[in-house]
Order: structure tokens, then sequence, then C-alpha cells
């Protein structure tokens, strides 16, 4: 079968997680990706983390699936050239260095046009335009600058980092949606374009409701569904809101059936409007149901913590599992707490696609995410990640280089 992106030719010039994530999904849609690595060390994050001497480490299997690797010294006068041959025949050149790094190299946006009009330039940044613009940024220093870290956590705590990688994976699925954009757009004006993201963007895209409260706490200096209501103090700013939920429907995590010893025996329990009679009856507080103080959403919006500590009473007498069925049964959304072991091993993932065990010639076999987004006209077949410049040869030779050409440039180690 084809794949969505089948013909689409990308320069793979991204590192560490941001901009591989991005390049991961492209690959995955069906472009050819071709990461270009400096010889030796490649991407930093081969050597990151590493669970078996010198062996790419899980960080970097599980973000370059599907990928060809060539190694490239760009410094080198012989390694721009091959360069420019990359960028007249790739679609886009996908980058996320430190700011300034590819001009430092000679490949300005404007040169890159100069050799091929047509190429999109994609880039993540830390920061966009502004006080920050030069820095260099990793996963939590774009968490606590675009939001998430001040608005994580519980309000008598300091600020926390959040375990999903929202700066890193965050910014590279905004870059992969701006660079399908773009190649769209191509089709019509024929050109192609710049396609920016920033990781403190990405997580404020992603802390939009938060934006949306700091509003709302301007306007009425309180926010009733957040745990400080109605005792706590509000400050001027949205406070830490600690299991609350982030939308309209208030919810928070209870404790089930073996949460003293099991860390993750709970449950998220939505305290849903439209379901309120049927918590009533399942936790045994019948009268709830039409008490004044209770029936309604206003109503209880000043008892929510009385609410889910009297809920939590019935989720403490069984598992989250057992939990999550008997209120299924009443369509009352709930979620279990799921360990990275229970993901690991839950047989639903694996069906889907979305937990997928990879063989690798030098690691042997290791699971991975998927591709989380499905199409029905282009299944994603996961393909174990290239080794360091595994696929040099190949790519030259598919570029025009010959058996000759390919040797001096390896013997002046610029592949
Ligand atoms: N051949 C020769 N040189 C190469 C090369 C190659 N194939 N590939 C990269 N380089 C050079 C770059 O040109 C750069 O050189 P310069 O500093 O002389 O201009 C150098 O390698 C280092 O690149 P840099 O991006 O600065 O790496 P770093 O390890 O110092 O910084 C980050 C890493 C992630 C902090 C930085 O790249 C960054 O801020 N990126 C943008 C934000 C981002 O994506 N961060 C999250 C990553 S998950």
């Amino acid at each position: 079968m084809s794949k969505a992106l089948d013909g689409v030719r990308i320069l793979d010039f991204t590192h560490v997680q941001s901009g591989p994530t991005c390049t991961q999904l492209l690959a995955w849609f069906g472009a050819d990706v071709i990461k270009v690595e400096r010889a030796g060390e490649g991407d930093a994050t081969r050597a990151q983390l590493r669970d078996i001497p010198g062996v790419d480490s899980l960080y970097f299997t599980m973000l370059n699936h599907n990928k060809r690797s060539i190694t490239l010294d760009t410094k080198k006068a012989a390694g721009k050239e091959v360069l420019e041959t990359l960028i007249r025949d790739c679609d886009v050149l996908v980058e996320n260095f430190a700011p300034g790094a590819l001009d430092r190299m000679g490949f300005s946006w404007e040169r890159i046009q100069e050799l091929n009009p047509k190429m999109i330039v994609a880039s993540i940044k830390g920061f966009g335009p502004g006080p920050y613009e030069h820095c260099k940024v990793y996963e939590n220093v774009a968490q606590c600058a675009g939001g998430s870290a001040a608005t994580t956590g519980f309000d008598d705590g300091p600020p926390m980092v959040t375990g999903a990688q929202i700066g890193d994976s965050g910014s590279g699925l905004h870059l992969a949606l701006g660079i399908v954009t773009a190649l769209f757009q191509r089709t019509m004006t024929g050109r192609g374009q710049l396609v920016q993201t920033s990781m403190q963007d990405a997580v404020l895209n992603l802390c939009r409701v938060k934006l949306r409260d700091q509003q709302r706490l301007e306007r009425h200096g309180v926010m009733e569904e957040y745990p400080q209501y109605p005792n706590g103090e509000f400050g001027d700013s949205v406070p830490r809101a600690g299991n609350a939920s982030g939308g309209g429907q208030p919810g928070w995590i209870l404790k089930c059936k073996g949460w003293e010893t099991d860390p993750n025996a709970y449950i998220y329990f939505v305290c849903q409007a439209p379901v309120w009679s049927a918590i009533c009856k399942l936790i045994g507080r019948e009268e709830w149901i039409s008490d004044a103080d209770y029936a309604t959403p206003r109503a209880r919006l000043p008892r929510l913590m009385d609410i889910f500590a009297e809920v939590e009473t019935w989720t403490k007498t069984m598992t989250k599992f057992e939990a999550m069925d008997a209120m299924n049964k009443y369509d009352i959304p709930c979620g279990p707490i799921l360990s990275m072991k229970e993901i690991a091993e839950e047989p639903s993932l694996r069906a889907s696609g979305t937990v997928v065990e990879v063989d690798h010639p030098e690691r042997g076999k290791y699971l991975t995410v998927g591709n989380p987004i499905k199409l029905s006209d282009s299944p994603t077949n996961v393909e174990r990640s290239p080794l360091l410049g595994e696929h040099t040869d190949q790519v030259l030779e598919q570029l025009g280089y010959n058996a000759e050409q390919i040797a001096l440039l390896r013997a002046e180690h610029v592949i």
C-alpha cells in the first residue's frame, strides 16, 4: 500500500528529542528521511542513558525509527558540497540546532533558497523572537517558560515539571503539522517556505486553558472549580490546581484498594453533571440527589473536596479496575492511573500498534511507542533506527557519487 508522504524526501538535521520526534512522524507517514550526523559520535542521544554498553540507547532508537543515517562533516568544504547536493535533492530540511548554527555552517535561509527555491526549511528553537531567542533550551526549560511548571503541582508545593515531554515531543508535533501544511501550500505556489516553532510556544499552546483561567481570575478574583475555592487564597496569577480537572467538569485523583503499598492504585474520577444521580446511588449517598446543597453543579462547587472524599471512601474498597468497571456501567467518566509497566503489557495497545516490539541488530528486541496517528490509507510499519552512518554509501550513490568519490570523501574524513 502507498504511504501518505511517498516521494517526499527529508534532510533530517535534527538531534536529541524535539526534531527527531517530528522527522520520525514524517518517516512513519512514508517520507524518505535522511538523518545527517557527525561522524564518530552522531546524535548525542545515541550515547545518552545507555542501558547496554556500546549499543545505541533506547533514547535514540525510540526517536529515530524508519530513517536512514549518513555521516557527514558539514564544516569541511567537501562536506558542504555534499550538503548542497542534498539540499537540491530534498523537499524539506528539518533542524533543531542552537540558534544561528545553520547560518554559521553557511546555510542561511537565503542560501538554501538559492540552492533549492522549493525547499521547506523547518526549525525548532527554544524561544521565538524576543529576549531569550539566543538561548539553548532543553525540555524542562520550556516547561518552565511556557506556563506548565507554574500551573502544575499543589498549591503548597514548588512548581513542578511533568513527565510528558511537552516541550520536546510537543514542539516536534507542532513542527510536523507546519511541514505538511507547507508541503500542501507548495503544491499551489511551487515555493518553499520557512516553518518555525519554538518549545516555549508549543508548551504555551498546550497550556492554553491556563491562559483562559488567568483572564477568568483577573475578572472574578476566584475560580470556583479550583481546589483553593472556597477557603484558600487566590493571588494574582493562576495557582497550581493539584489534580483538578482543566475543563468544565470537576475531577480529582482518588485512592483505590492497595494505595498504601502500590503507588499507582488510584483512579481519576470526573464528577460529570449528567451522571450525578448515578454517582450518588453508587456510593450510597442517594439523599444528595435531591439535597439542595448537592443537587446542582453550582451548589456542589464549594463542597467538591468533601464529595471527592466521600467517593474515595467507596473507591478505596475496590481495585482501580473494579472501580473503573463499576463506574463505566453508568457512563461515569473515570480512568485508572496506569503504570508504565501496565501500559507496556496492555494487549490492546499492542494490537493497535501504539506499543510495538522492534528488533535491533545490536540490542535485540525492545518496546517502543508506535505512530499514535492512524491513517486508513497509509499504515505505519515501525522499522528499527539506523546505525550511525549505515546508509552513507547508499545515499551518496543515489545522489550520483561514484565509488572513487565516496572513497575519497571517506579518506578525508568528510563522511
Ligand atoms: N558536521 C559538523 N558540525 C556539525 C554537524 C555536522 N554533521 N552537526 C552539527 N554540527 C555542529 C553545529 O554546526 C554546531 O556548531 P557551532 O556551534 O560551531 O555553530 C555544533 O555542532 C553544536 O550544535 P548545537 O545545536 O549547538 O548543539 P549543543 O549540543 O551545544 O546544544 C541543544 C543542544 C539541544 C541545547 C541546542 O541544539 C538547542 O538549543 N536546540 C534548539 C532547541 C531544541 O531543540 N532543544 C531540545 C532538544 S530535545
